[in-house]
């Protein structure tokens, strides 16, 4: 019912649209019909559904008015590009030297990753790749061209990611870092339990993003350096409890909703975080992004899409890497000062949650300071060396 609902409402609103305007890329930042209509609709999924209605069903519902919203509207109304982002933010307004700024970027390899390292590369700024694996690693660089930089790190392994962390530290001066994006992810993989002993998803979506974070922090540019972690709109099927206890649970088919679990575990320690930074007077900005229903290889483990007849249904209306690129180079890229928070909403200067280059609620969680002990506990992180960190 929903979706045949959410439908017909994207289709007379895109109908709409596309008869009376003049058909002009928005300005990026602006609020849009499609940006306030999603979440309405993920607000909606969240709040009314009875408690009953499963996790998983919530996603593939998101999922739907994601594409419908998002994806149809950039169809049928000429969209913005992450080549006029580029340009818009990177050359002409933009105060900021590029050409002596650092970004960090996980999973740089693969579908968005590879264009916002595209788009930061030709921005000027100087990237290096966090592959988790060289030959991939190899293959970005056959992409990007030679100068971009490229490391290993497995994430889901605590010892791998701070071996990552340390050979950062030997590499870059300390402060250099202006950029760290948390882009690596996996999605509805077969259940795998990490010689950490934890579900796969949950370490490589959150914990060890969170983890990394943490251990770069001292390195991260002082004055203007920004933290991005990798979310998703599934965070709104998420339990609002937060379910602590599946950091470590196996499941059988229902991957989504540890996935969505994991997504909304991360955009509440980016807040927390971001919390914490503010109190104690730095400048670093910490956000969480979703970049949109996005075509690439992260739905290879999720039957709907991997079908072959599905398959090109989704080939052609999903949004390319390129356009899911456009919100973290915005948020990248973007001057401080269109990045506060919106007139109206509650007064912080920056951080929160992000989709199509605008910040938007995110639905409230119940038991926030435990999950942030508890991930320090799984980081192996008392909480004065974390606050060490955030001070350092
Ligand atoms: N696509 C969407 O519609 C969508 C929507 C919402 C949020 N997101 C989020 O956006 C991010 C990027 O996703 P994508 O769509 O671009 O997927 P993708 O093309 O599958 O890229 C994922 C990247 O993460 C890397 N990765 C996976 N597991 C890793 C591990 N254990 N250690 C190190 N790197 C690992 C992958 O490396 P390998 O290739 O070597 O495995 C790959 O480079 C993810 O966090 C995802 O959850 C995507």
């Amino acid at each position: 019912m929903i979706i045949a609902i959410s439908i017909v409402i994207a289709l007379a609103l895109a109908t709409w649209q596309w008869l009376h305007s003049t058909i002009e890329p928005a300005p990026f930042g602006t609020k849009t019909y499609e940006s306030q209509w999603s979440t309405l609709i993920n607000t909606m999924i969240h709040d009314d559904l009875p408690a009953w209605v499963p996790t998983w069903f919530r996603v593939y519902a998101i999922g739907v008015v994601d594409t419908v919203a998002t994806v149809l509207w950039k169809r049928i109304i000429e969209a913005n590009t992450a080549e006029q982002l580029v340009r818009t933010y990177a050359t002409s307004n933009n105060k900021v030297n590029n050409n002596s700024r650092l970004c960090i970027i996980t999973g740089g390899d693969s579908g968005i990753g590879l264009e916002v390292a595209r788009g930061l590369r030709e921005a000027g700024l100087r990237v290096i790749i966090a592959s988790r694996t060289a030959e991939h690693a190899q293959q970005a660089k056959a992409h990007l061209g030679d100068d971009v930089e490229c490391l290993t790190v497995e994430l889901t392994s605590i010892k791998s990611v701070r071996q990552f962390a340390a050979k950062v530290k030997r590499m870059v001066p300390k402060g250099g870092i202006d950029i760290l994006i948390n882009n690596a992810g996996i999605m509805n993989t077969p259940c795998h339990i990490t010689s950490d002993g934890f579900d796969a998803q949950f370490q490589t979506n959150c914990l060890s993003p969170f983890y990394l974070s943490l251990l770069l922090l001292p390195w991260m540019n002082k004055k203007q350096g920004r933290i991005l972690f990798a979310a998703s709109s599934t965070l709104y099927a998420a339990s609002p409890d937060l379910d602590l206890s599946l950091a470590r649970k196996e499941y059988g088919w229902d991957g989504l909703t540890h996935y969505a679990h994991s997504k909304l575990y991360i955009s509440v320690l980016s807040e927390i975080l971001g919390q914490h930074l503010r109190d104690s007077h730095g400048n670093v900005q910490v956000f969480c992004y979703h970049p949109g229903a996005v075509r690439t290889n992260l739905f290879s483990h999720t039957t709907l899409f991997a079908l072959p007849i599905s398959s090109h249904v989704f080939d052609f209306i999903m949004l390319t890497p390129s356009e899911g690129a456009i919100t973290p180079l915005y948020l990248c890229l973007a001057p401080a000062s269109k990045l506060s928070a919106a007139r109206g909403t509650k007064p912080r200067e920056s951080g929160g949650y992000w989709s199509s280059t605008v910040r938007q609620p995110v639905p409230g969680c119940k038991n926030v300071e435990k999950a942030w002990k508890a991930a320090l506990d799984f980081c192996g992180l008392t909480i004065p060396e974390a606050e060490a960190l955030i001070r350092a």
